[in-house]
C-alpha cells in the first residue's frame, strides 16, 4: 500500500492511478515567491509510509516541482519515495551531439535518482536513457491502451513518421490485425519531394500515424497533407505525449488530420487515451526499494 501525492496539474492522473491501484491520494501545495523561487509541500504525514509522487516533466518547470516533492517526502520520513513522470522530460539529449554540450538526460535522471529509490515513466524518448537511473527505472508501453483506442475506430494501417519508430506501429499494429508501414521521402524531381508509405498504398484505408512525441506538428502536418492527397480514407494523428504546441493543432487539421489523439502523459483536450492502467500494474509489480538512508 502506498500513498500517492498529485504534483502540479497532476491530479486527474493521480486519481486514476488512485482508481487502479486501491491507493490514496493526498494534494501537493505550492507556492511561487516573489523572486520566482518554489516552494513545495506536502500537507499529508508520510512518515513511515511508501509514497509515489505523481509528476509528468511538461511544462519544464514542473521537472524541478518533481524535484522538491521528491526531497518533501524524502525529508518527512517516507518509508520510501517513488516517481512516476508520465512524460519524462530532457530524455532527447542522451548523448552528446557536439562536443560542449550538457547530457541533460543523464543529469535529470541522475537528480530524480538522489532523491527516489524508483521512476515509472511511459515510453520515453530513447530507451537506453534508463541506464542513467539505474535499477529502480521502468519504463512502461503505451502500445495496448492505443492499439484498444484504434480498435474503436477500425483503423486499417499503422504508420511511424519513420524507420525509427516503426517498432511501436507494428507493436500497435500487430494488437489489431492492422497493416504497419513506415513514411519515407521519396523524391518526385529535383525540387519535389514527397512523403509516402514505404510499401503499402492508402488509398481508400483509415490510416493512424502514430509517434512518441507531437511537439510543434511539423512532422505529422506535412506527412498527413500527402496521405490524403495520396486518397487515404481518413488520416488519425497519434502521440503517446502530445505537447501540441502554438497552434499544432490547427496546422494539423488544417492538413486534414480527422482527429489527434495522444495519451494522458500530457494533458490537454487530445487526451483519450489513459496511461494509468499501465504506470498502476508497474507499481503494484515492482515493490518500492526502502530507503537506505
Ligand atoms: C522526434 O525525434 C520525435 O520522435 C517526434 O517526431 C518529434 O518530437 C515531433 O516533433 P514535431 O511535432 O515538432 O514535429
Amino acid at each position: 500500500v502506498a500513498l500517492i501525492v498529485a504534483g502540479e496539474g497532476a491530479a486527474p492522473m493521480a486519481r486514476r492511478i488512485a482508481d487502479a491501484t486501491g491507493w490514496a491520494t493526498t494534494d501537493a501545495e505550492f507556492k511561487t515567491f516573489p523572486d520566482g523561487e518554489a516552494y513545495a509541500r506536502i500537507p499529508a504525514a508520510m512518515d513511515g509510509q511508501h509514497v509515489v509522487i505523481v509528476q509528468t516533466g511538461y511544462p519544464p518547470e514542473r521537472f524541478w516541482r518533481l524535484l522538491l516533492l521528491l526531497n518533501a517526502a524524502r525529508e518527512n520520513r517516507a518509508a520510501s519515495v517513488r516517481a512516476v513522470v508520465p512524460y519524462l522530460a530532457y530524455a532527447r539529449q542522451d548523448r552528446l551531439f557536439q562536443p560542449g554540450e550538457a547530457l541533460s538526460s543523464r543529469l535529470a535522471l541522475e537528480c530524480v535518482r538522489t532523491q527516489a529509490s524508483g521512476l515509472v515513466t511511459v515510453d520515453p524518448h530513447k530507451e537506453d536513457v534508463a541506464r542513467f537511473f539505474g535499477p529502480g527505472f521502468r519504463s512502461v508501453s503505451a502500445e495496448a491502451p492505443f492499439a484498444d483506442a484504434f480498435r474503436t475506430r477500425r483503423i486499417d494501417v499503422v504508420l511511424a513518421p519513420d524507420a525509427g519508430a516503426r517498432p511501436r506501429a507494428a507493436a500497435v499494429a500487430a494488437r489489431l490485425a492492422a497493416a504497419v508501414d513506415h513514411l519515407e521521402k521519396k523524391r518526385l524531381s529535383g525540387t519535389e519531394v514527397e512523403v509516402a508509405p514505404k510499401t503499402l498504398d492508402v488509398r481508400g484505408k483509415r490510416v493512424a500515424i502514430l509517434d512518441d512525441i507531437i511537439s510543434t506538428g511539423g512532422t505529422m502536418a506535412k506527412a498527413v497533407e500527402q496521405l490524403v492527397r495520396q486518397g487515404a480514407a481518413s488520416v488519425l494523428c497519434a502521440g503517446v505525449h502530445g505537447l501540441f504546441l502554438g497552434d499544432a493543432a490547427d496546422r494539423l487539421r488544417r492538413a486534414g488530420a480527422s482527429e489527434l489523439l495522444a495519451s494522458d502523459s500530457i494533458e490537454t483536450e487530445h487526451s483519450r487515451v489513459s496511461v494509468a492502467g499501465v504506470l498502476a500494474s508497474a507499481l503494484l509489480e515492482a515493490p518500492a526499494a526502502q530507503r537506505t538512508r
